[in-house]
């Protein structure tokens, strides 16, 4: 994969590659499987951005395990002007059971601020959150996930599952915005 890819109007430099990746994500895998030991997690993937996170951390989690893509409402640009609203596609009844919510980045940290309630309302039996990359200089909410792939500058980031205005969500690698052009 190139060092720098250009998206719409946007250059982005590759911040870490998909081996790197998979490594880190065995590590939280492990770390889910050894937590949640003997019991049964019902992990909640948010679509769209969690969809590739989602399906290689389950793969590396070892006890039985369920899982429910499910929807808010949709972000766009490069800065969080999301509003979360309905959840759509939470067809399981999430009352007694372990859930974990499974997010692609933590930004503001409003989509959770919003959504972890409304949750907890249905009374789950535990409720967690494992997010792929975290960007705390960026949080305006008080929200931390229990499982953290990646701690990362207040840049905006394309790649493993996150787009930036649709497009970059299958580049195996992580890239971070830059303003320079690439060297020929
Ligand atoms: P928050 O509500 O501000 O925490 O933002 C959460 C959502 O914004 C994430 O689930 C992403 O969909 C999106 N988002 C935030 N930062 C980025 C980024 O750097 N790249 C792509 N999507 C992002
Ligand atoms: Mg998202």
């Amino acid at each position: 994969m190139a060092g720098t890819v250009c998206i719409h109007d946007l250059y982005f430099r590759r911040l870490m590659d998909g081996d790197a990746i998979a490594t880190r994500v065995r590590t939280l895998g492990e770390e889910v499987s050894r937590d949640y030991a003997g019991k049964r997690l019902l992990c909640l993937a948010i679509l769209n951005g969690s969809f590739i996170f989602a399906a290689d951390l389950l793969r590396v989690i070892s006890m039985e395990v369920d899982i429910c893509f499910i929807r808010l409402s949709s972000y766009s640009g490069a800065d969080s002007t999301g509003k979360v609203t309905t959840i759509f596609g939470l067809t399981e009844n999430i009352a007694q059971r372990h859930v974990l919510l499974i997010e692609d980045i933590i930004d503001t940290g409003k989509t959770l601020h919003e959504l972890l309630p409304v949750l907890h309302e249905k009374q789950p039996a535990s409720l967690q959150v494992a997010t792929f990359l975290s960007k705390p200089g960026a949080r305006r909410y008080p929200i931390e996930a229990s499982y953290t792939g990646f701690t990362i500058p207040d840049q905006f980031v394309v790649g493993y599952g996150l787009d930036y205005n649709g497009l970059g969500r299958n580049l195996p690698d992580l890239y971070i915005r830059t303003t320079e052009e690439p060297q020929e």
